[in-house]
């Protein structure tokens, strides 16, 4: 791959957050992004809702919230692209700075607030690439100003289902007010049937994931788990940035109000991620994102229980070659531990905890 990165990492770094994000689409879409250099390790391919994903790891949403840009991902060597959060009707989001790098915890803070070209261009633009291949999800929102949330969420449905490989209900940005509110148990079964209903009019059946905050208790965590297995859901994403501000951040923008995310927010996402294993029993794939910057992160969220796996802050510091590291990394870490699949180590880390619980009640 040409490392037009490398050589552009000076004046990205210079310019402002959102100046250096839309440098690097248009580089992108003018394929100075460059392509995979090496087709994907055998042992990172498998099937989750019956699709073939080379690979495990994935863009998150917000890197390409208007669909500008996902066949030059893909070629990028992603295993596949999530497009949005994209909201019914076109909005600006918030006023500007609204987006600042915490560059001493490898992390950043956005309060965007869903500025979304609208779905009238990402339908068009997801039309012109239909039957290009690729998987390529797309993430729908609601509009600020919307009197009706459920409709706002069902129009994203209705629109994308024929032309989305998945779709992913986003309501844990913690930038669009009352948004979060959504994620609570009767709120959330109502919206999610809603939404399945609307998915099946279309003819079209895309999974359909919910993305869920970091934030949440133990008992919203079980509420969410008891929901997403009674409606039927296709799984979830764990999760979206954070509210909380950790101990120990050192930069200078930490005070800023907005979702955290990158380093930080691994160890927490990753705890949830298991949480969310155990409670929907292994029985929904789960896309773990949070904080991975190494394939040993990627790893981690695998055993943790992902069958997929996405990122965003850490290539905003480390460029497009991260990916390459982690997929060989991972294909390295899962040979050394005997798996000869990404399948086989999802969740591997509850196999380990309940033999050993086994074995000190003395179950054999
Ligand atoms: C600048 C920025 C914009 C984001 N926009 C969205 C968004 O539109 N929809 C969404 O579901 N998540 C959005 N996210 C959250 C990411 O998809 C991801 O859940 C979060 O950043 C944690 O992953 P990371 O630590 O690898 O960045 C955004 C994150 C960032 C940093």
């Amino acid at each position: 791959m040409p490392d037009f990165y490398a050589l552009a990492r000076p004046l990205l770094r210079a310019l402002p957050p959102e100046s250096a994000h839309r440098l690097t689409l248009a580089a992108v879409a003018a394929g100075l992004g460059g392509r995979a250099a090496t087709a994907d390790p055998p042992i990172l391919a498998q099937q989750v809702w019956g699709r073939d994903f080379p690979n495990p790891i994935w863009i998150a949403a917000g890197f390409d919230k208007d669909a500008l840009v996902p066949d030059a991902l893909l070629r990028l060597g992603f295993g596949f692209a999530e497009i949005g959060t994209v909201t019914p009707r076109q909005q600006p989001g918030n006023p500007t700075p609204r987006v600042f790098r915490l560059d001493e915890d490898g992390a950043l803070i956005n309060r965007l607030g869903f500025n979304s070209g609208g779905l009238d261009r990402v339908v068009a633009r997801l039309e012109r690439r239909r039957g290009r291949g690729g998987i390529v999800g797309v993430n729908i929102g609601r509009n600020r100003d919307s009197a009706d949330a459920v409709a706002d969420y069902a129009e994203g449905v209705r629109r994308t289902a024929s032309l989305a490989d998945y779709l992913v209900v986003n309501v844990s940005s913690p930038n669009t007010p009352g948004l979060r509110d959504l994620q609570a148990r009767a709120v959330l079964e109502d919206l999610l049937r809603q939404l399945l209903a609307a998915r099946s009019e279309t003819g079209a059946s895309p999974p359909l994931l919910v993305k869920i905050a970091p934030d949440l208790s133990p008992g919203e965590c079980a509420d969410i788990a008891a929901v997403a297995l009674a409606t039927g859901i296709d799984g979830i994403v764990v999760a979206n940035t954070t509210l909380a501000r950790p101990p120990g951040l050192r930069s200078p923008a930490k005070g800023e109000a907005g979702g955290l995310s990158g380093r930080p927010l691994f160890a927490p996402s990753t705890a949830l991620l298991g949480d969310m294993y155990r409670l929907t029993e292994g029985r929904l794939p789960l896309i773990g994102v949070g904080g991975v910057a190494s394939a040993a992160d990627a790893y981690a969220k695998i055993r943790a229980g992902a069958s997929l796996v996405q990122l965003y802050t850490a290539l905003v510091f480390a460029g497009p070659a991260l990916l390459g590291e982690i997929k060989s990394g991972l294909a390295d870490l899962l040979r050394r531990d005997g798996f000869a699949s990404v399948a086989e180590a999802v969740g591997a880390d509850h196999v380990k905890l309940a033999a050993a619980s086994d074995e000190r009640d003395g179950v054999t």
